[in-house]
């Protein structure tokens, strides 16, 4: 099995696990809240007519359903794409529960090879997913869709891993990142400000981060720099 099999086998256990056992906007895990910088970016769609939001890796609809919440009378559309059938099923499920089903529709695909229709969206979320396409030349090309993909004006908001450690509690000892695509933190923002030149920055803040998780029955601490890079396209 390559590296990329096994990352994404992992993955889809730990994904399959979560939206099984924890229920969205419930405390005890991630999927309690959604992102508040998504949230805070919710005022931008208020002018517009029909609003069309994609979000990228989109899990259980964390932050999609409350975007569709907001847009739901204006006749907007909020595409959410996602690899997992656990991810999409389950959103299916909560769009019904909070009376947003016709304005979220699923799509199955791995954001690497999903194609974006260009001058379409004016938001797109990519909330921890991007490190998960396969490889570096990957994500760039994924940035510049999400880029041609923007109408003026509109928003890009990415919130993306860096720097990713992965350390043995019990030994010290540093382990081989399971990680798609780790870049040095300095390395991404450089790459982001240069697909973004031409865009304004209306967020850009780094976020050291660090989790205990278990793998393959090793306790392991997670450290990351989280970055938030929110742009708006003049
Ligand atoms: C950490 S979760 C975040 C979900 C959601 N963005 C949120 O903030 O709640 C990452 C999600 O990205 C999805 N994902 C990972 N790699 C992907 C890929 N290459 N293409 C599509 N979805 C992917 C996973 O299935 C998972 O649902």
């Amino acid at each position: 099995m390559s590296k990329l099999e096994f990352i994404r086998k992992e993955e889809k256990k730990y994904h399959d696990y979560c939206y099984e056992n924890y229920k969205l906007f419930e405390e005890g895990s991630w999927l309690y809240k959604p992102v508040k910088t998504v949230i805070d970016l919710l005022p931008i769609l208020i002018g517009k007519p029909s609003p069309k939001v994609l979000d990228l890796g989109s899990g259980v609809g964390r932050n999609s359903i409350p975007v569709a919440q907001e847009i739901k009378n204006k006749k907007g559309k909020v595409v959410c794409v996602d690899l997992l059938d656990s991810a999409l099923d389950k959103l299916k499920f909560y769009s019904k529960e909070y009376e947003v089903e016709e304005v979220i529709e699923t799509i199955k695909a791995d954001i690497g090879q999903y194609d974006i229709t260009k001058n379409e969206y004016d938001l797109i979320v990519a909330v921890s997913t991007l490190e998960h396409v396969e490889s570096e030349d990957v994500f760039e090309n994924v940035i510049r869709k999400m880029a041609l993909g923007t109408k003026d004006e509109g928003i890009n908001c990415i919130i993306v891993n860096s720097d990713v450690e992965e350390i043995d509690i019990s030994t010290n000892g540093k382990l081989d990142t399971m990680m798609e695509v780790n870049i040095k933190t300095e390395a991404m923002l450089i790459k982001l400000r240069k697909i973004y030149e031409a865009w304004e920055i209306v967020n850009q803040l780094v976020k050291p981060l660090e989790y205990r998780i278990v793998r393959d029955e090793r306790d392991v601490l997670l450290k990351t720099n989280a970055i938030t890079f929110v742009v708006r396209k003049k």
